[in-house]
């Protein structure tokens, strides 16, 4: 029977996971992090996500390169897997594919990437990168990925593509792991379900209702099958765990209440201009209020939020339709990331373990 799989986002951004001016007892400084990484990896879970931001806006005033900050995770772990984002464009798929190579190579095969396609104009216009329409930048993530498997996995690698050339490269020392390090990809719409089906190993998407998740992985996982391809589903989740139902509502009545009006609206312009070229309308905000947006990533509408039992509950109920792990984010991230570890994850196990049992006898 295998497991549903846990990671949870690192803090590597100030002002925590939610545009709130609600007390958050996360930092985003190293020591804080290198602490978080021990407690989660004890507590768990699977792996850590690092995010790329190069400027602030919509809060995140301080932001660490994900690559480099995940590495000096690696180092204070021993079995945590670090997933570093990486964003086509301002980087460069021969870069990446050696940094990362490198960086599995120290970390005895622990490190993964996130190919993330942006979403952030500004961004993007600040440090001089051409910003391309979204179905674009989704036609250069997907070479970027063929291109890493192929740096990583032949000698003499030869690519012809419209963003990225190589010509009998060799890269050496190649990643640790085989075939590569796991590649996981961020994005909801179409584009982005169309290239999860032929090249990623790992879907991530937003906070969703169980309904709205099935929808995506059906469709995902019968474009796969068509490909010859598999791919994994990983879903995020905020997570507000508390001994009563009320005590976690109450917490969550008061992010909202707390939100920043003027940074959660402009963040929402951002991201809704970003998928405007997204011709269905599906991507990631395409639904989204403006208390949903008070969590990046829609990570509310997932419904982890309640008492431990709740939570376990719903997370099978996600396992049932085909998610292999749940992407956490939390307001105190080293109290919560134990209490979830002691007191939800248990419950995750026994309830598998029971569907299991039954699933055998029937
Ligand atoms: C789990 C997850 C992690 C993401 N991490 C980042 C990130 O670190 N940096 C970034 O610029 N965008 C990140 N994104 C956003 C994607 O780059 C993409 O712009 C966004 O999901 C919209 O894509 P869509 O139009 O295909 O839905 C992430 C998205 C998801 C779902």
């Amino acid at each position: 029977m295998s497991q549903i799989k846990f990671a949870y986002w690192v803090p590597n951004v100030s002002g925590g996971l939610v545009v709130s001016k609600i007390e958050q007892r996360t930092s985003w400084d190293i020591d804080y992090n290198r602490k978080l990484a021990q407690l989660a990896e004890a507590n768990g879970f699977d792996y850590a996500l690092s995010q790329i931001r190069f400027t602030a806006g919509y809060g995140a005033e301080f932001q660490h390169e994900p690559v480099a900050f995940s590495h000096a995770l690696l180092a204070a772990t021993t079995r945590l897997k670090v997933i570093a984002a990486i964003l086509p464009g301002p980087w460069n798929p021969a870069v990446a594919a050696k940094q990362i190579a490198t960086i599995d190579q120290l970390s005895g095969g622990r490190v993964a990437v996130n190919i993330v396609s942006g979403w952030f104009k500004g961004e993007f216009q600040a440090i001089g990168e051409p910003w391309l329409e979204h179905d674009e930048r989704y036609r250069r993530s997907e070479e970027f990925i063929r291109a890493l498997k192929g740096i990583w996995t032949s000698d003499s690698f030869s690519f012809r593509g419209d963003f990225y050339r190589f010509s009998d490269y060799t890269l050496k020392p190649k990643p640790l792991q085989q075939p590569h390090p796991e590649i996981f990809q961020g994005g909801s719409s179409r584009a982005a379900r169309d290239m999860a089906s032929r090249v990623s190993d790992w879907y991530f998407t937003n906070g969703n209702t169980v309904e709205g998740i099935k929808a995506q992985i059906d469709d995902i996982r019968a474009k796969a099958a068509a490909n010859q391809h598999s791919v994994k589903i990983g879903v995020n989740a905020f997570v507000i765990a508390r001994e009563t139902e009320e005590e976690a509502r109450a917490v969550l009545a008061e992010i909202i209440e707390k939100a920043d009006p003027e940074a959660v609206n402009a963040f929402g312009d951002a991201v809704k201009q970003a998928g405007k070229a997204s011709p269905e309308g599906e991507g990631n905000w395409a639904k989204s209020t403006f208390e949903d947006l008070v969590q990046y990533n829609d990570g509310f509408k997932t419904n982890l939020i309640g008492t431990p039992r709740q939570i376990a509950e719903r997370i099978v109920a996600l396992k049932a339709v085909g998610v292999d792990l749940i992407l956490t984010g939390f307001l105190h991230y080293h109290e919560e990331v134990v209490y979830f570890g002691q007191q939800v994850l248990p419950l995750v196990r026994e309830l598998e373990a029971r569907q299991a049992t039954e699933a055998v006898a029937a």
